[in-house]
């Protein structure tokens, strides 16, 4: 299965060089095209939607094996073009997970007129996510309360003895596209769309995991691209230790200043409080008792402390109400949960819903990518403890409950492999100027991640936002106003451009 990634590895072993094209530098896609048959979707999706499904191997390197379903949905506006036919735009939100045909029509209102009159907007579910063939599992012991902390060999073993039966389950569900939900495959399919929709060069916009799509697809496909975007940079060449210290050390350094912002803004609902101290205070009540949050679909009925700043990294994604509920409406839910009632916390919570096979598919399909896409070597409990360990020291207020943490322990046990590992060098051997977006204060995406990939991507430029929040594209700013003019005319600003909006 991971043939290509073994090949190079050893060629780069070898000669002890990291600049090595390897074979997977330009690949053909050996698939017998189809058309793409549009319907009508207002209904569902609102005027200027059609949607459409498409056949593609479940299995690239095995194009005559059985097949999966991807579905898909196309927003094109009335506005009209000045020059002439529009393009497709692919969008995608990242997660992995997010339902791409679900936020697109949700987020409409950020494309603006500029972008709509010269582009159809292409939302492709990724394989095993949303309409396109969602993975299934039980949904009982998804919804198991196991602790990702284990501090003795007695609980890792039954973490990843429940690991294990849930991953069995999605086996037995879901059936072999379990073994091909990596990125790679999800790049071989936007290539098949793109040669379905008529072969002309792709234009992606890919936020956040899509940064990931984006780049995976110019590896693979470095001669059909017209424009990439990525923003809010996932860096798939991290080893496991160093994307966990990354990430909790933005996470740390977005929650600090919440915790300054909220303590001293009219704005916040905690205004003369020590916001740190009040957070801190709340997780470890609650890691003794949990927070009660009313019951309802999609999240349990009380929250302990580390599923509150698991969430909590979440909640920060945006600073003003928007992609996230913003820092005021946070500050809000935490000041209502010193209360004892934690409404809100849970908005993002981890709980799947017994027949929502769509909806649960952004928890089960999106650890599906986290476990084919990243390393997960714990095998016993001194390799988590030596993780807590380091982000305790590092964020001792947020401390490593991040996303990255949860797959790297969520893994372990996965029945399938990690057919597309981090690699230690990103080898993208396009001509094409590629831009990347990073915002300085992410809470879920490092700037060491975005410097790291804009160092290993000799085309592309790195565009700061200088602010807070994950992902850039709906702040709607001088930013937003950049991407723009890239996707429409290739614009791509100076490098070590620095914005403040
Ligand atoms: C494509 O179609 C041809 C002719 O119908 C067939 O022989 C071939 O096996 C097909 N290839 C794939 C990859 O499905
Ligand atoms: C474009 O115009 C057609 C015909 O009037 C209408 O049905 C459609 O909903 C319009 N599309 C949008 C996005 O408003
Ligand atoms: C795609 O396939 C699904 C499942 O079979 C079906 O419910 C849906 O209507 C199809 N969509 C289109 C646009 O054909
Ligand atoms: C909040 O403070 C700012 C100045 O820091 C002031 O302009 C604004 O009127 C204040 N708002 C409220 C609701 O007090
Ligand atoms: C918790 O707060 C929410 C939102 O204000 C409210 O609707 C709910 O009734 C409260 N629950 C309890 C048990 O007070």
């Amino acid at each position: 299965m991971t043939r290509c990634t073994i090949t190079d590895f050893v060629l780069l072993l070898s000669t002890g060089v990291a600049a090595i094209s390897p074979p997977t530098a330009s690949e053909t896609l050996k698939h017998n095209s189809s058309a793409v048959l549009w319907t009508d979707c207002s209904t569902t999706y609102g005027p200027g939607f059609t949607c459409a499904n498409y056949s593609v191997p479940v299995d690239w390197r095995n194009p005559s094996s059985e097949h999966v379903v991807l579905g898909m949905n196309r927003y094109q506006s009335n506005a009209t073009s000045r020059n002439g036919g529009k393009k497709n735009l692919f969008v995608n939100y990242g997660g992995p997970g997010i339902i791409t045909t679900q936020t697109l029509p949700l987020t409409l209102i950020g494309f603006s007129d500029e972008i709509t009159s010269k582009f159809d907007l292409i939302a492709l579910d990724p394989r095993g996510i949303g309409s396109s063939s969602p993975i299934q599992c039980d949904v009982d012991l998804w919804n198991e309360r196991i602790s990702l902390f284990p501090k003795t060999e007695r609980d890792f073993t039954r973490l990843v003895h429940h690991n294990k039966a849930f991953g069995r389950s999605c086996l037995e569900k879901s059936g072999k596209l379990l073994y091909h939900m990596d990125t790679k495959s999800v790049a071989r399919d936007f290539e098949a769309i793109r040669i379905a929709l008529g072969d002309e060069p792709i234009n992606v916009l890919g936020l956040s995991y899509g940064s990931q799509i984006a780049y995976q697809y110019a590896q693979l496909f470095p001669h059909n691209i017209r424009t990439l975007v990525g923003d809010g940079i996932l860096d798939h060449s991290e080893s496991e230790t160093s994307l966990l210290a990354s990430e909790t050390q933005t996470y740390e350094d977005s929650f600090n200043r919440f915790a300054a912002w909220a303590g001293t803004s009219n704005e916040s609902a905690l205004i003369g409080q020590d916001v740190v101290l009040l957070v801190h205070q709340l997780v470890s009540q609650a890691n003794h008792s949990p927070i009660p949050v009313g019951s309802g679909p999609g999240h349990f009925d009380d929250i302990t402390g580390d599923e509150l700043l698991f969430n909590l990294q979440d909640l920060l994604i945006s600073k003003t109400a928007g992609i996230g509920p913003g820092w005021p409406a946070v500050s809000q839910i935490l000041a209502l949960a010193a209360t004892g009632n934690g409404t809100g916390l849970t908005t993002l919570a981890p709980a799947a819903v017994k027949g929502d096979v769509q909806g649960n598919s952004v928890l089960f399909g999106g650890l599906a990518v986290n476990c084919a896409d990243w390393t997960h070597h714990s095998t016993k409990v001194a390799d988590l403890l030596y993780k807590q360990q380091l982000t305790e020291n590092w964020a001792p207020h947020t401390r490593g409950h991040v996303q990255s943490y949860t797959a790297q322990t969520r893994c372990v046990g996965w029945p399938a492999a990690v057919v597309n590992p981090p690699w230690h060098q990103i080898e993208v051997h396009t001509e094409t100027p590629i831009l990347l977006v990073q915002s300085l204060h992410d809470p879920e995406c490092s700037y060491t991640w975005a410097v790291n990939v804009q160092a290993q991507i000799p085309s592309s430029t790195l565009l700061t936002l200088n602010g807070d929040g994950h992902t850039s594209y709906f702040t709607e700013g001088e930013t937003t106003g950049a991407m723009n003019a890239y996707l429409v005319d290739g614009t791509v600003p100076a490098p070590n451009t620095v914005l403040e909006s």
